[in-house]
């Protein structure tokens, strides 16, 4: 055993389950490894929008066998054991009774791992629960709300053992691999700094009587901050070796005046509408400021109550040069004297990730029907995939983390990534709310962020 490793699991004080917990990364475009277990036994908790989608996944993956359900509204639960029915697979249980039913699940289904599409306060929740009853946790973004919770999924990982994953699939599209790998094999030279962040016209999702209209405005009428900022961080935490070689040491933030939600609310709710009627507190575009302890910074923005095209920005800049995204565009300094974009699709041939090829020509040979999930909602006219599209990012998250488990190695995110990346609101909300006094970030891997190596994907 290296020091490193002594030490990491002297920190972890949990010897024996870290040890069971850790493993060899897979290097995504080696030849597959022979599976330590050929079944993956899952139970999936919230199958609304995002939650149906990730089934779909996992239904067609080879390996895994859906086991149960649970969702609030039992008939989420019912379309996705149609769905099971629909690619031959037997119909998942059902756990609909009431907000608690996970709790159940977690106790009666011999499951290895739970994943969470709930609403973001459900999913520390859920984890814990998975994690306490000897299984695998996975979760959507963002993993948790406070650094409280933050530091009760770290805690329940050392004491069990069992991975607790936040799945970030933005990290695995195709322009953030492409960029993966481009900084791997120091394209862009020494990392200095970064620009991402969520700006996404979300106006009319908080406004919908069902999905994310049921609880995502309640977020922004009650907090103020940089309410999802997984999205833009992650990449940015992969490329910048955080909790791997550097960690995020304090943060600055500051938001602007909330304005756009109470004029969107305004103008397409009924006068008396619960949502009309009540006062959105977030600022409409939140900006912060993130330094690391080797120097590096970060601009991270979050921007969804404003009329705007999608971005995440996307910026990656060091010494001998940067990317930028949407549209992915390159500027280095090797032969070119005076500096200048060029498009990202020229660098592409050179740096696409062996990892996106492989997903594509995989998820062309998954199983294809004619109709897939779509959620069953009051006024929902829509699903969040349309049928057998290809999902790059989306996909690649839940094969890399089937892969993992069925292998017995670690996933490509650990417990430190989820709450690293997700205590970055909570921080911010405290900044916002003292005049964007600096806020120190916890090290929620207790030293171990030394000597973790860091993440390898995709075959650099
Ligand atoms: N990574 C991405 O690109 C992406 C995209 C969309 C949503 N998301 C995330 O996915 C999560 C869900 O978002 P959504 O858009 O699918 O929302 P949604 O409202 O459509 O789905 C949530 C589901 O959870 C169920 N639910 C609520 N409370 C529950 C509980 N206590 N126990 C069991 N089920 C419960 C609801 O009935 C619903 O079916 C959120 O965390 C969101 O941030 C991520």
């Amino acid at each position: 055993m290296t020091t490193d490793r002594r030490q990491f699991l002297k920190h972890a004080g949990a010897a024996s389950a870290a040890a069971t917990a850790l493993g060899t990364r897979l290097i995504a475009d080696e030849p597959a490894k022979p599976a330590a277990k050929k079944t993956l036994k899952v139970g999936f908790v919230g199958v609304g929008v995002k939650g149906s989608s990730h089934v779909g996944t996992l239904l067609r993956l080879e390996g895994v066998d859906l086991r149960a359900v649970c969702d609030v509204r039992e008939i989420q639960c019912k379309e996705a054991q149609e769905q099971a029915k629909r690619l031959g697979k037997k119909p998942p249980a059902v756990y609909a009774r009431g907000d608690r039913d996970f709790e159940r699940m977690c106790a009666e289904e011999d499951l290895d791992l739970v994943y969470t599409a709930t609403p973001w306060r459900w999913h520390v929740p859920v984890c814990l629960a998975a994690m306490a009853h000897g299984k695998h946790a996975a979760t959507e973004v963002p993993a948790a709300l406070t650094v409280e919770e933050c530091w009760q999924l770290v805690e329940a990982f050392e004491k069990t053992g069992k991975h607790c994953s936040m799945m970030e699939n933005v990290n695995y599209q195709r322009d953030e691999l492409t960029i993966y790998n481009m900084v791997r094999r120091g394209v862009l030279g020494e990392l200095v700094h970064g620009v991402a962040g969520y700006l996404h016209d979300t106006r009319h999702l908080k406004m919908l009587d069902h999905a994310d209209g049921l609880w995502l405005g309640d977020e922004h009428a009650t907090r103020n901050g940089n309410l999802y900022p997984t999205h833009g961080f992650g990449p940015l935490a992969w490329y910048m070796n955080i909790n791997r070689g550097d960690r995020v040491d304090y943060l600055v933030s500051m938001s602007t005046k909330a304005r756009g939600l109470d004029l969107y609310a305004a103008e397409h709710m009924p006068v008396d509408h619960p949502k009309r009627k009540r006062k959105y507190v977030n600022g409409d575009v939140n900006t912060c400021l993130i330094r690391t302890v080797n120097g590096l910074t970060i601009t991270l923005t979050h921007d969804t109550d404003l009329p705007r095209p999608y971005s995440r920005v996307n910026h990656v800049q060091g010494t001998k040069g940067l990317v930028t995204g949407f549209p992915f565009q390159v500027s280095l300094e090797a032969g070119n004297p005076h500096p200048s974009w060029e498009p990202g699709d020229k660098h592409r041939a050179k740096h696409e990730s062996a990892l996106w090829t492989r997903g594509v020509a995989l998820q062309k040979a998954l199983p294809r029907i004619d109709k897939d999930y779509g959620p069953i909602l009051p006024g929902a006219t829509w699903a969040y995939d349309p049928p057998n599209e290809l999902k790059g990012g989306d996909f690649l998250e839940d094969y890399r983390l089937v892969e993992a488990h069925l292998a017995g190695t670690a996933p490509d995110f650990d417990v430190y990534d989820a709450a690293t990346w997700s205590v970055i609101a909570a921080l911010s909300e405290k900044s916002v709310a003292d005049r964007s006094r600096p806020v120190d970030c916890p090290d929620f891997t207790r030293g171990k962020w030394k000597t973790t190596p860091p993440v390898v994907i995709g075959g650099v």
